[in-house]
């Protein structure tokens, strides 16, 4: 004991106990310094424990306090409590080495604490977001209230609800050409989750794949996930088919594509399936946001296909919320339960109420409307962003031409270093994207968004990108 009445036990606890997070109760406290003392060693095995009155009194805490801390240690494993003769430790085995939470084999690196990558607002600029301040959230929620009540508690099909597969089906043979049947349609957790479903089901290590130039990174990242051979073709090379490699499946967007939004007009598209028809290549579809082209709807390749080859991917990332986490696959008819098992496999299906709510936001004509309405508002802000780069110092710099959509890509002189200028740029809140991420032989490029900025963000956007690069271009 020293002068304060501890034992050299209890002080050593009472250290520890002020060492835990006093977020916790005070038995969970007691509780974490006793275990840590027992697997340290500090209380060795076989030895016994004060009495919950003394160590209460020794460190000034409540005598339940130590008890709930004894019983959860028992609980555990940690104690074990003899009749009338006090509570003891258990003998222990070593544990080999501090766990680090790394694999063998791997080496320690420090863990840098890193920022939540999202934020409640966008950035200046930023890409691949919706107008989220124009987002109608009575009527969502309405919809939401409703599912809920309507939902069951049960886990749903794993296929996706039912009510939201039909109206998917139904919205895309309305605005999508497509003869899609419910039972194709496998709602997924957003496009991404798409893409690796089809990479783990249709593609084995080392089968080669073929991605379209420039394209999403996503897509790669899921290809190279299950091994597979990744080589690149640009929408032109189409011309000359024939000189394209053979490969298990291939990944485009018809319709816009990603992120320069230029559309693959009827002949290549024809010529495109009768290629994948006779070498047996998957042709996937990737329809990430036609819907806010310029001009009608345009129809998918899928309308097209005659032979169940084209799996389409969808998204309700950019036409509702990216944190909807919510898209969905069509499916040919043959690979739906292989796709089911593997669904159930990865997480068991997704939460209902959202899918439920959804399938209310789009049957009750929501969902279409909130649609026109962007449709309008990208197409003006589309337009004051052409202006206001007009009036500034950045004029005479091209924009690459493809209408609608909810960006637009600004070219820069071939001596400029996108990515580089993209890091400086993020540096005064302008988050763009450098084309060269997407590929790196483009010629050097901006992918400015406008969705979801009002004219005041455009205005400064513009501002900073201009106060950025204006001084590089003459270099
Ligand atoms: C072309 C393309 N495909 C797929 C995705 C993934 O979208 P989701 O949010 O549905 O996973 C993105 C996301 O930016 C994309 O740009």
């Amino acid at each position: 004991m020293d002068e304060s009445g501890l034992s050299r036990t209890d002080l050593g606890l009472f250290l520890d106990l002020r060492a835990t997070d006093p977020a916790l109760p005070d038995y969970r406290r007691l509780f974490q310094a006793l275990r840590q003392a027992i697997l340290e060693r500090r209380l060795e095995g076989g030895s016994r424990l004060p009495s919950t009155r003394a160590l209460a009194a020794a460190l000034g805490i409540a005598r339940n306090t130590v008890k709930n801390a004894y019983e959860l240690l028992q609980a555990e494993g940690y104690l074990q409590g003899r009749q009338g003769a006090g509570c003891f430790v258990v003998e222990l085995p070593v544990l080999d080495r501090p766990n680090t939470g790394l694999q063998a084999g791997q080496s320690q690196t420090e863990i840098a604490v890193v920022e939540p990558r999202h934020r409640d607002s966008p950035g200046l600029l930023q890409t691949a977001i919706p107008a989220l301040d124009q987002f109608p959230h009575r009527r969502w929620q309405r919809a939401l209230q409703h599912a809920s009540t309507g939902a069951g508690l049960l886990a749903g099909d794993p296929q996706g609800d039912w009510q939201l597969r039909a109206e998917i089906a139904r919205w895309l043979g309305a605005q999508r050409g497509m003869q899609v049947d419910i039972e194709q349609v496998l709602i997924t957790s957003g496009s991404q989750q798409g893409l690796y479903l089809i990479a783990s089901q249709l593609v084995m290590a080392g089968d080669p794949v073929l991605l379209e130039r420039p394209g999403f990174s996503g897509t790669e990242d899921a290809m190279r996930a299950v091994g597979a051979r990744v080589s690149r073709f640009h929408q032109q090379q189409l011309d000359r088919i024939e000189a394209l490699p053979q490969a298990k499946l291939m990944v485009l967007t018809p319709s816009r594509n990603f992120p320069l939004g230029h559309t693959l007009p009827a002949d290549r598209r024809l010529t495109l399936l009768n290629w994948a028809y006779e070498r047996q290549v998957w042709l996937i579809e990737d329809d990430y946001d036609s819907e806010f082209a310029a001009g009608p709807a345009l129809s998918a390749m899928y309308s097209l296909d005659r032979r169940q080859q084209v799996i389409y991917a969808g998204t309700f990332s950019r036409t509702l919320f990216p944190g909807l986490r919510i898209g969905y696959l069509v499916l040919p008819k043959a690979l739906v339960p292989g796709f089911v098992k593997a669904r159930r496999v990865v997480d068991g299906g997704l939460s209902t109420l959202p899918q439920r709510a959804l399938a209310e936001f789009m049957a009750c004509g929501d969902y279409s409307r909130h649609l026109r309405r962007m449709k309008r508002l990208y197409s003006q802000r589309r337009a004051l962003l052409e202006q206001l780069l007009a009036q500034s110092a950045l004029a005479r710099l091209p924009i690459v031409d493809a209408g609608g959509g909810m960006h637009l890509c600004l070219q820069l002189p071939s001596h400029c270093d996108d990515r580089e200028i993209m890091t400086r740029l993020e540096s005064r809140g302008v988050k763009v994207r450098a084309i060269s991420l997407y590929d790196e032989q483009c010629e050097p490029g901006l992918v400015l968004g406008f969705a979801a900025q009002g004219a005041d963000s455009l205005a400064r956007g513009v501002v900073a990108l201009a106060a950025t690069l204006a001084p590089l271009l003459d270099r």
